[in-house]
This record gives structure tokens, sequence and C-alpha cells, in this order.
């Protein structure tokens, strides 16, 4: 039997740092107002002509080294992100350029906040089926240049930061040590309104963007935060418990929670309705905002960094995002 497992992490978030404070220069805004509601203290924003695929490149860099794997072993690429270079092709082929291995296939998920379970899942499934032996997974986004960084779109601007999160995975025959127990996706697109990006879109008549859609702002994000917080705390437990009822885990045998970070106030909400003690649950959003796809592998790479995710631990993570989807996976690190 061949099972998935991580070999190594790796996450790169640009330089700049923009505090809450720093955000009310450009919007009425305040520091007690995003941390009270959301636990956000600053995010990082990228400067000029980065993008999404530089930021994945760094990550992927420090994932493969941590790995110990040279970049010629990997036989396919899994990109997830919202925020791609361009509409088309996808985050990945630019990432395959620019890490220069021609020829291996190169694959998008776009699932939002749950981009990097799904990945997870795929690279799981695909390394389990023996068709691939090394596959770079990569969540990765650049939020800060498609926000509307004004009073009017400052319900949505201060929640994202830009950043990435990579990890490396490799076959392993050993049932009882290192490996993905598990995975588990969702997804409810009857809500795929509540949290989306209108524009440009192929529903518009005759043309992708019509001058009023650009007018009308349609071009940025648009969220029903109260619905999105209702649903996320209601999903996220749930899949957990799919996850752990998978695997005949009880949630005390968790070693780390690394959860999304939409916003703490979600997974505190979670952690509490569990039971699960404060210190087991590992939280970046003061520091990072939510980094969407990027968010779970860069929650990984922070927790190896600072010691508080060691080999043997069982770490469970849960993700709730834009389409809805949500996700879930039990992985023995
Ligand atoms: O990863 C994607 C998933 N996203 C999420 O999980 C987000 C889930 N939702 C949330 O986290 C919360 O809904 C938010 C943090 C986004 C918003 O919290 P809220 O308690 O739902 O606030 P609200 O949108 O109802 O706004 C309350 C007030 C409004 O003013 P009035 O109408 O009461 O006068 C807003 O205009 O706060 C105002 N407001 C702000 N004030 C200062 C909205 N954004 C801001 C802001 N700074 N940035």
């Amino acid at each position: 039997m061949i099972y998935s497992q991580i070999l190594g992490v790796g996450s790169y978030l640009p330089p700049r740092i923009w505090t809450n404070d720093d955000l009310k220069e450009i919007m009425d805004t305040s520091d007690e107002w995003i941390v009270q509601r959301t636990g956000i203290k600053q995010r990082h924003w990228v400067e000029g002509t980065t993008s999404t695929s530089d930021l994945a490149l760094e990550a992927a860099k420090l994932a493969l080294e941590n790995a110990k794997i040279d970049k010629s072993e990997l036989d396919l690429i899994i990109f997830a992100t919202l925020s791609p270079d361009h509409e088309f092709p996808g985050a990945a082929c630019f990432l395959q350029a620019k890490l220069q291995t021609p020829g291996i296939p190169a694959l998008d998920i776009r699932q939002q906040c749950s981009g990097f379970l799904y990945g997870l899942s795929v690279a799981d499934t695909f390394i389990k089926s023996g068709n691939y032996k090394k596959i770079l997974l990569v969540g990765a986004e650049v939020h800060s240049k498609g926000l509307d960084k004004t009073t009017r779109g400052r319900d949505v601007a201060v929640l994202f930061g830009d950043g990435a999160g990579a990890a490396v995975l490799g076959p392993t025959h050993d049932g009882t040590g290192s490996r993905v127990l598990s995975t588990h996706l969702h997804a409810d697109g009857t809500y795929a309104k509540e949290l989306w990006v209108k524009a440009p879109s192929m529903t518009y008549e005759g043309t992708y963007l019509p001058r009023e859609a650009y007018e009308n702002l349609e071009h940025f994000p648009q969220m029903n935060g109260k619905t999105v917080f209702v649903h996320a705390v209601k999903r996220m437990p749930e899949v957990l418990f799919e996850a752990l009822n998978h695997n005949s885990l009880t949630l005390d045998q968790i070693d780390l929670f690394v959860f999304h970070q939409a916003n703490l106030r979600i997974n505190e909400m979670v952690a509490k309705q569990l039971g699960i003690p404060e210190d087991k649950v590992f939280n970046t959003i003061a520091r990072f905002a939510n980094t969407t796809a990027a968010t779970i592998p860069i929650g990984l790479d922070e927790a190896v960094k600072c010691g508080k995710l060691k080999k043997g631990m069982l770490v469970a993570s849960a993700a709730f995002g834009a389409g809805f989807t949500w996700a879930s996976a039990i992985i023995k690190w």
C-alpha cells in the first residue's frame, strides 16, 4: 500500500508590512475595529510587479530545500490560488517556467480558502495511485492588487494579505509513520455569490468586461460577511469530525490544529464549541491576515519553524471559504 507523505514545507511573505494604522491613511477604519472583529494586526502586501507565481516560487524553493528534494525529481506541480497571474494559462504554468522544470504537468486548483486542502487531496490520491512520486503543492495569493482599498471596500480589504506556502509530497509504504491520513472535501455552489468577484465574466452580453461592470466596481470582491461567518462556524467542526470519525480518532488525540485563518473569532468559536484547548490551535492571522489558499501551508511551515509541530505529531486542518467550499485533512507529521 502506498501512502503520501509531506517531505518538507516552506513559506514566503513579501517584505512590505501594512499595519492596521497604515490602513487608516488610505481608508476610514481603525486598529480597534479590525482587531476586535477579526484579530488581524497587520498583513504583507506585495510591491511593484511582483505576482502570485513570484511568491509561489520563493515558497517552493524553501519547501524543496527543507524536503531535500531537487526540482529535477518533481513530476507534478499543483497550484492553488484565486489570484492567478493571468486569466489563462494557469498560475502553475508560470510557476513551472520560473522553477525551470519544463515538461512536467502543471495543474491549477481554484477552490479559494479550501484550495490547499483540495490540492492536498489531489496530490495524496495521485501518489497513492503510484502515477506520481514527487509533487510540489503550492498555495499562493496576491490579494492586494485586487482589493478596493478605499472606505467603500474596507469590509473586505482589511481582511486579506499576500503570501505563499508550499509542500513537497512523496510516497511512503510505512502505514504507521509520517503520512496523510485523510482528506475530506465539500462544496455548495448555491452560495457562490455570497463571496465572489463578479467581473470579468462570460455571463455578460457580448464582452466579458463591459464598461458598466468596471464602473460599478464589479471587479472587486463582494462578501456577505455575516452569512460566510455563520456557515464557517458550522461547516468547519462538521468536516473536522468527519475526518476524526473516518480515522477512528478523538479530538484529544490531535496534537495541533492548523485551521484556515479567515477570522480569529471563527477559530475561537470553533475551538470553544469543541472544547479544544487554546494552545493546541495554531493561529497566524494577527501577522498575515487571510492569505486564502496560502494560509494552511504558511501555518504548517510557521508551526514547524517555531517548534510547535514536530515529527510524529497528529495535525488536523480544516478550511471554509468562497464557493462555498470546505475541507479537512489529518496528517501524521
Ligand atoms: O476566507 C474567506 C472567508 N471569509 C470569512 O470567513 C469572513 C467572515 N465574516 C467576518 O469575518 C465578519 O462578517 C467581518 C469581520 C467581515 C465583518 O464583521 P461584522 O460584525 O459582520 O461587521 P459588519 O459587516 O456588519 O459591519 C459592521 C459595521 C458597519 O457599520 P454600520 O453599518 O454598523 O454603521 C460597517 O460599515 O462596521 C463597518 N465596517 C467597518 N468599520 C471600520 C465594515 N468594515 C469596516 C472596517 N473598519 N474595515
